[in-house]
């Protein structure tokens, strides 16, 4: 067999969940929920799924190249030009445009260990070196991070707030590390869960590439819009940085039902809000649950929480997904003991706490 380049023998595949029509038929079990992928358990917008339908006549089109409706939409929204904007098939297609465009053998790349796996993916697809920076707390030790920039350093991706810790860094330790970071290093942050945030202290990253800084954004209509089978996402940085992605891009990289719904989701604030308030009210009856029980878990400023089960994160995912509930191990990211759960309705929530009060039981019984 034709060997690839050497860097591709080290990632490892994406290992996807099986379907949920799949788990239904092998376990016999027909409510299942998904908590395992921090999707918005509201669903689209009905505006965006107007669209949707509206759009469906017209797919034997290519989509605009350009995004033109979407980025207008978009930049208004955000209060910057269309200049600064580039679309995605999800904000990981812009990520990886990132990596390709900027990230050569030789330059080293900086994310936090226990960081969303992306970042080590487009690393290793540029056959680059990682420099991973153990976290502090489970968050992102920008100071540390700062220390580890050589002059070979290219890129350093921050997830904020993070998947799946759900932890952020706050204003101040952003502005602390802007300052040490040189010019000639490319600063990504990717937002993903922005929309989710409550904290006062979290960063507003908007000012670094408005100051002109290599600083890039990037963000989605995968989470708090609902739209992440629809694959849309976009990158904010300055001007010529995008025209740099813009030839990295693929022209059709956005679909034409994607940017129609993502228009519309736009639009719908009520829907965000809503989505918002949905979020933190489980979130505080996760937490409660979670007290109640004696577990560990950490605060998030996402619509996940990182729970420590004590005991293994593999089993009770595997026992739970025997009873209808997927949510996701993350031992790869150094949890063995946890498990990342998205907050779901109410009532998914609520099925959740009871399956894992028997889960869990039934393992301590088996050991
Ligand atoms: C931190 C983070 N960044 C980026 C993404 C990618 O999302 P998408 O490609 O759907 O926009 C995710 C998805 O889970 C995420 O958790």
């Amino acid at each position: 067999m034709l060997k690839p380049k050497p860097s591709i023998d080290t990632i490892q595949p994406y290992q996807g969940g099986k379907p949920i029509e799949e788990v239904q038929r092998e376990f016999g079990i027909t409510d299942i929920i998904k908590l395992a992928s921090n999707e918005n358990p509201l669903g689209p917008s009905p505006l965006a799924t107007q669209a949707i339908a509206e759009s469906a006549t017209q797919v034997h089109l290519y989509p605009d190249g350009n995004a033109y409706y979407l980025k207008r939409d978009l930049a208004q929204h955000i209060g910057i030009s269309e200049e600064h904007l580039i679309l995605g098939n999800g904000s990981n297609d812009v990520l990886q445009l990132i990596a390709e465009a900027y990230i050569a053998p030789e330059d080293e790349v900086i994310y936090a260990a226990g960081a969303f796996v992306v970042y080590s993916l487009v690393t290793k697809l540029c056959s680059a070196t990682a420099v991973v920076v153990p976290m502090q707390n489970d968050t992102h030790d920008l100071a540390a991070m700062a220390a580890a920039i050589t002059d070979k350093t290219k890129v350093i991706f921050v997830a904020n707030p993070n998947n799946p810790t759900g932890t952020m860094v706050t204003v101040d330790e952003t502005a602390a590390f802007m300052e040490q970071v040189p010019n000639d290093v490319l600063v990504v942050f990717d937002e993903a869960y922005y929309e989710y945030v409550s904290r006062s202290d979290y960063p507003q990253t908007l000012p670094y590439v408005l100051e002109g800084r290599n600083f890039a954004i990037t963000r989605t209509f995968s989470k708090i819009y609902g739209l992440a089978g629809l694959r849309v996402g976009y990158g904010i940085a300055p001007p010529a940085l995008i025209e740099t992605l813009n030839r990295v891009r693929q022209p059709f990289n956005c679909s034409l039902i994607g940017q129609a719904a993502a228009r519309a989701a736009l639009k719908d604030t009520d829907h965000v809000v809503k989505s918002q308030e949905h979020n933190n009210i489980g979130k505080a009856f996760l937490y409660n649950a979670f007290d109640d029980l004696g577990l560990r878990y950490r605060e998030t400023e996402g619509n996940f929480i990182m729970l420590h089960v004590g005991q293994s994160g593999a089993d009770v995912a595997d026992a739970l997904l025997r009873k209808g509930v997927i949510v996701r191990p993350i031992a790869g990211y150094g949890y063995p003991d946890a498990v990342r759960v998205t907050i779901g309705t109410q009532q998914e929530n609520e099925k959740f706490i009871r399956d894992l009060k028997v889960a869990s039981r039934q393992l301590s019984a088996i050991r």
